[in-house]
């Protein structure tokens, strides 16, 4: 369904599941409640595909449009740092990776419409090897309009978006927030999924409250969706929607070297 190539998390369970991580060329969504981890992942993602290709980067530009004002260069460097100290311990690395992002941030949905044009020019132009957007719901939080109207008004940026990747043929993650969903039941239920229908149940579950967020258009448009949600203190990545894998879920740790299973 894409065109070929994956942007490795460097978790290994997940990139195994994904056929070796986040594939090109299509959408893939985060989803998850307030402080999960999304934007740690956005960090990681972002530093891997400005990493040079002899250590398992992209080597490229990464275009991040922070919409909340979230992200960290010092802390993307020190994810970096100590996830690969020896590639940051050369002179000027830190500020090589940090200079290969281009944050943006835009103030309204307009101003992000705005400048779709002129990012569709940069994707090309520019070695750019990974887009993120965090977050699509926080971008159009603010407009006006609730249902069809905005639903209507949102498929036009959604097309635009998938339309990006595909022609880019670069991996688009978008986050999105949404409250905690997975109970007890549901949580076991994503470890030893035997019961494929129940399974089934709980993605339309986490569909509904997307489906309230940003639409039945988005849900369809996106390729890969990972949920990220904890219980009893312990974090989850569940990757909850692939064309490829079943549900499949996995602890992971938050540390001074980010994203971890
Ligand atoms: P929203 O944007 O509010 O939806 O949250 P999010 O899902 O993007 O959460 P985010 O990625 O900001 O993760 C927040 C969590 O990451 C915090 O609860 C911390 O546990 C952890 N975290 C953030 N910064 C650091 C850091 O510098 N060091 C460590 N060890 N953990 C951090």
């Amino acid at each position: 369904e894409h065109n070929g190539g994956h942007l490795s998390t460097r978790l290994k369970g997940l990139d195994d599941a994904l056929c070796g991580g986040i594939p090109f060329g299509v959408l893939t969504e985060l989803v998850g409640p307030a402080g999960i981890g999304k934007t740690q992942f956005c960090l990681k993602l972002a530093l891997l595909a400005s990493l040079p290709e002899a250590y398992g980067g992209l080597d490229g530009r990464v275009i991040y449009i922070d919409v909340e004002s979230k992200f960290s260069s010092r802390r993307m460097i020190e994810i970096g740092s100590k996830s690969f100290p020896e590639i940051f311990h050369k002179k000027g690395m830190a500020q090589e990776m940090a200079g290969r992002i281009l944050v943006m941030r835009p103030t309204s949905l307009s101003e992000f419409t705005e400048s779709l044009q002129q990012l569709k020019i940069s994707l090309l132009q520019n070695q750019v090897k990974l887009l993120i957007i965090d977050s699509m719901a926080a971008l159009v939080a603010g407009e006006q309009g609730q249902g069809a109207p905005r639903q209507h008004l949102l498929g036009w940026h959604i097309s635009f978006i998938k339309s990006l990747a595909e022609f880019s043929r670069i991996p688009i993650v978008v986050t999105n927030q949404v409250r905690s969903q997975i109970r007890d039941e549901a949580c076991q239920y994503s470890f030893q999924v035997q019961h494929r229908e129940k399974a089934l149940h709980e993605h339309t579950e986490y569909d509904s409250h997307l489906v309230a967020a940003l639409g039945i258009h988005w849900a369809h448009a996106v390729t890969i969706r990972l949920v990220l949600d904890s219980k009893s203190g312990k974090r989850f990545i569940k990757l909850a929607k692939s064309p490829i894998s079943p549900p499949l879920a996995f602890a992971f740790n938050i540390t001074s070297s980010g994203i971890s299973l």
